[in-house]
């Protein structure tokens, strides 16, 4: 074959607003929790994410994520790679801080059948991860829910969680920037549920955990700042941004709960992984990492996300469980969902044809 004419091929392509109208028709929450359950029993391909990093020409941090990953269900696999870039200063020239794309290729022909964008999936998958957890780990009756972080993230957890959790009655809010602060809880205010809250915005981070039933870091720190002592027995912190709690309030959880523990165990960038590395922190198998000698004072991995949902682990021990979940963000729950998304799409003929 002349490689000059190959024949075409023809892939889907997705603006935002066309995942957005897409996604209306997805329950992204069962997309995300069944491709937990197909993680945990091993049909997953889930390799480590390559990290580029850098800085930008006015001094800021600016990073690309490549994550590919493949799930097999009884009857298909579902291959695809998200990336996922984000620079700090975005919000300050007035566009989203991360943007990018996820890919889906055809099982048989490795071809791309669809590119579409990928934030919003990556957000709405992040935030069905924490109301899986909350599902399953927060308390009975979780009422307050403490925002670290007011940015995308923030946005796409309040919509998802207020719609989930009808017992919750309280969003607080801590935001550096005090606008944006209050721009979130206007924006909470007129979701769907949010005439049921109140809102309040806190002048601190401590403020803002103390009393919270579950707690919501989505922040872009990069060294923990929420002690042991802010978080009160029975509280789920859903530590989104990473990088948030200290070491100490890790050591002190009762339940600490990963996704992927060889994507934790692999990362030396986080503060779970930094502790793998620190010899504080023991992988699930109680084992040190090979070379590191285990601090006086460890903690141990728990349990994955997905033996939780599944019932292969029974979750938190204690109603007084200071109960941790760390979603280092694994890609076959953007493939998962962004398959939905294609389907729907393909039914309803949204998005554009595109010769390759
Ligand atoms: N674990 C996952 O699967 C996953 C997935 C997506 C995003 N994330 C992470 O979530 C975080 C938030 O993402 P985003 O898109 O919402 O970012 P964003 O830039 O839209 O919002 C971040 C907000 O945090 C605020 N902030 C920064 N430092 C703060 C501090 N010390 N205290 C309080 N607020 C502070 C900023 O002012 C901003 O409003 C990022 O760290 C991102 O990497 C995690």
């Amino acid at each position: 074959m002349d490689f000059e004419q190959y024949p075409d091929s023809t892939f889907r392509y997705m603006t935002r607003a066309d995942v957005i109208e897409a996604a209306r028709s997805v329950d992204i929450v069962e997309a995300v929790s069944e491709a937990l359950v197909l993680h945990s029993e091993g049909k997953s391909i889930l390799p480590e994410e390559a990290y580029l990093g850098w800085t930008t020409p006015d001094g800021s941090s600016a990073r690309c994520l490549a994550m590919p990953g493949a799930l097999t269900t009884d009857t298909r696999s579902v291959i695809g790679l998200k990336t996922i870039n984000a620079s700090l200063t975005n919000p300050d020239r007035g566009i989203p801080r991360s943007q990018g794309f996820t890919l889906l290729l055809d099982q048989d022909t490795a071809r791309p059948v669809v590119l579409m964008e990928a934030a919003y999936i990556s957000a709405m998958r992040t935030a069905a991860v924490t109301a899986l957890a909350a599902r399953h780990l927060a308390c009975e009756t979780p009422r307050t829910v403490a925002f670290l972080g007011c940015g995308t993230l923030a946005q796409a957890h309040a919509a998802l969680l207020l719609s989930t959790f009808p017992t919750l009655s309280e969003v607080v809010a801590y935001d550096i920037s005090p606008g944006r602060a209050k721009s979130f809880l206007d924006f909470v205010k007129k979701l769907p549920g949010g005439e049921r809250v109140t809102v309040k915005a806190v002048d601190e981070a401590r403020n803002c955990v103390t009393g919270a039933d579950l707690v919501v870091p989505v922040t872009t720190v990069t060294e923990g700042y929420i002690e042991p002592d802010w978080l009160k027995p029975g509280t789920l912190v859903a530590h989104v941004s990473l990088d948030d709690l200290t070491e100490a309030a890790v050591l002190n959880a009762g339940l600490l709960v990963v996704d992927d523990w060889s994507l934790v165990r692999d990362d030396p960038r986080r503060l779970l992984g930094r502790m793998h590395r620190a010899g504080t922190l023991l992988g699930p198998d109680g084992e040190p990492r090979p070379g590191v000698s285990p601090q006086a004072r460890t903690k141990r991995v728990d349990a994955a996300l997905g033996d939780i949902v599944t019932g292969r682990h029974p979750g938190r021990r204690s109603d007084g469980d200071i109960v941790v979940s760390n979603p280092f963000g694994m890609s076959i729950l953007d493939v998962a969902v962004a398959d939905r998304v294609h389907a729907e799409a393909e039914t309803r003929g949204i998005g554009s044809t595109l010769n390759l």
